[in-house]
């Protein structure tokens, strides 16, 4: 076949003038897909080729004086986040929630933070207490936070122990959301089998019925929980691999915490 009928004219090559005739039957090309990636659809078995020669955190990074760390990791996380900020990691306030089941099968999600206290002791999020990780809180009630801000090469580990808030806690923080959210919480059924998507347009209407008929609605489940933390650790990625790890171990009681720091092999 002819370089040109295959559409191969090099760049900046002129076309020969096509000759008189039938009008050509429209050619079909395939949709002009967004995503590149998708245009070399990989094999089964290709993800080390698809890694190959992409080592993580391969690129400049902050420093981390861990000499000048603050007694506390309150504000060691506070200036982080605010750093993550700053650089645009995107959702910097997305952590893996991870924790056991009844079997003492490890179990992990993200989820959004809501809030840390002064000192870094109490981690608060918020979640539906009828969902599988609010059953596997109440069953153990225990869990670890991981946050990792890949522009940063920066991840933060925290170990500890899971209080449920009280209901009047829960509820005031169900206040403070969009009604869109409030809408979306109330449906309920988290993980749970779903039929179709119809079924579940069904059930927001209902729940959106429900919310303008009683806006102080609170889906029962809804609960804040705060991870009592007893370690958090600092971990600051370093091309060359040598990072940097400082970790926080609490050494007084939640009341009145107060922290040791240990620097740790990488
Ligand atoms: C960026 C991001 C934020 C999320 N935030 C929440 C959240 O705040 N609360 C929540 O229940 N699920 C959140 N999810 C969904 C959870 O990851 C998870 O699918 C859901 O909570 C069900 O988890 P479970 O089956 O372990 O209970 C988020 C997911 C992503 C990717």
């Amino acid at each position: 076949m002819a370089a040109e009928e295959e559409g191969l004219t090099g760049p900046g090559e002129a076309r020969p003038a096509p000759e008189p005739g039938p009008e050509p039957a429209a050619e079909v090309r395939p949709e002009p897909t967004a995503d590149p990636v998708h245009e070399h659809r990989p094999g089964p078995g290709s993800v080390p080729e698809l890694l190959l020669g992409r080592p993580p955190m391969a690129r400049p990074l902050p420093s981390f004086d861990h000499e000048a760390a603050p007694a506390e990791p309150g504000p060691l996380f506070v200036d982080w986040l605010a750093t993550a900020l700053h650089a645009g990691v995107l959702d910097p306030q997305a952590f893996t929630l991870s924790t056991v089941d009844a079997d003492g099968m490890p179990d992990a999600r993200v989820l959004v933070l809501r809030d840390v206290d002064a000192a870094g002791t109490g981690w608060n999020f918020s979640a539906d207490a009828d969902s599988p990780k609010g059953r596997q809180l109440a069953g153990h009630p225990a869990a670890a936070l991981t946050v990792y801000w890949p522009q940063l090469g920066r991840q933060v580990r925290v170990r500890g122990t899971v209080e449920r808030a009280a209901d009047l806690v829960a509820a005031a923080e169900f206040a403070t959301r969009s009604p869109a959210a409030r809408v979306h919480a109330l449906v309920g059924q988290q993980s749970e089998p779903l039929g179709s998507f119809a079924e579940y347009d069904e059930a927001v209407a209902v729940a959106r019925r429900r919310l303008e008929a009683h806006p102080d609605a609170v889906p029962p489940g809804h609960a804040v929980y705060t991870l009592w933390a007893h370690e958090v650790e600092f971990w600051q990625g370093d091309a060359q691999r040598r990072h940097i790890r400082l970790r926080y171990t609490r050494t007084g009681p939640v009341s009145s915490p107060e922290w040791s720091r240990t620097l740790i092999w990488p």
